[in-house]
């Protein structure tokens, strides 16, 4: 069978930081991500997990070599081109949440669908229901955010990155900040979305176990790309 084409492929990706040294952190990756893959990424701390994702993600766009999204250039794109790109096609679960402590979770989760404009508000905020309904938090829709426990407002960031229905969702320790149980909690439903709705995900985690329940794993050392593996599972 033919290979799909890449939502997103890196060719020579280079990072370097002006702080007042120059400090070279990626130096020359090549990766793709094909549709449906849960693709996570490992490596020490400080090996540039976080700076590739932001890369990948066009959060941030100075970078040297090539990334394409779905075959184009995103160098070539200018700044509003990026933002559609990012609103419409990209969904992010950082280390923290950063949900609107007062704004409530169905108002959280509807934000970036307003940003999209592509929906009425009323059928917005349908789907924001069916997100949280997904994701188990459907009673909890018209509390405040702060009035959830740590595991829940992240389910409610996975819930609020899914609203807009993203090619990709991003995660960047998305885990890392939750106590064991929540921790396993939240990779389940990661896998889920892969498994089910074959949803595109990337993911940086530096827990080797939760790794290697992903479909490959990319490792990188010292900003470059050492390891690239299929897991069996
Ligand atoms: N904004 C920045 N300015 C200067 N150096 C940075 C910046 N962000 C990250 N770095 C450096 O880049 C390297 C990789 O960082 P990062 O991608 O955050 O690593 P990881 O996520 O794998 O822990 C580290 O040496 C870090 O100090
Ligand atoms: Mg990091």
């Amino acid at each position: 069978m033919a290979k799909p084409a890449p939502l997103i492929e890196t060719e020579g990706l280079t990072k370097t930081f002006h702080d007042g040294l120059d400090l070279l952190v990626l130096k020359g990756i090549d990766v793709a991500i094909y549709p449906g893959e849960f693709v996570s990424i490992v490596g020490s701390s400080g090996s540039g997990k976080s700076t590739l994702l932001y890369i990948l993600s066009t959060l941030d766009t100075q970078f040297g070599g090539s990334l394409r999204w779905r075959g184009r250039p995103v160098e070539s794109l200018n700044s509003n081109e990026v933002a559609g790109l990012r609103n419409r096609d990209i969904g992010f679960v950082f280390q923290f949440h950063y949900l609107l402590p007062e704004f409530t979770v169905l108002e959280n989760v509807c934000l970036p669908a307003y940003r999209l404009r592509k929906y009425r508000e009323d059928e917005i905020r349908k789907r924001a229901l069916e997100k949280l309904e997904l994701l188990g938090l459907a009673d909890q829709a018209h509390k405040k955010a702060r009035q959830l426990s740590g595991g829940q407002q992240q389910r409610v960031a996975i819930a609020r990155a899914l609203i807009n229905e993203p090619k990709v969702i991003f995660g960047d320790e998305p885990t890392g900040n939750l106590d064991s149980t929540n921790a396993r909690l939240v990779f389940e439903i990661f896998r889920e979305l892969a498994r089910k709705f074959h949803q595109t995900i990337v993911m940086v985690t530096h827990d080797p176990a939760l790794a290697e329940k992903t479909d490959r794993t990319i490792t990188l050392r010292d900003g470059l790309v050492v390891a690239d593996v299929r897991n069996a599972n």
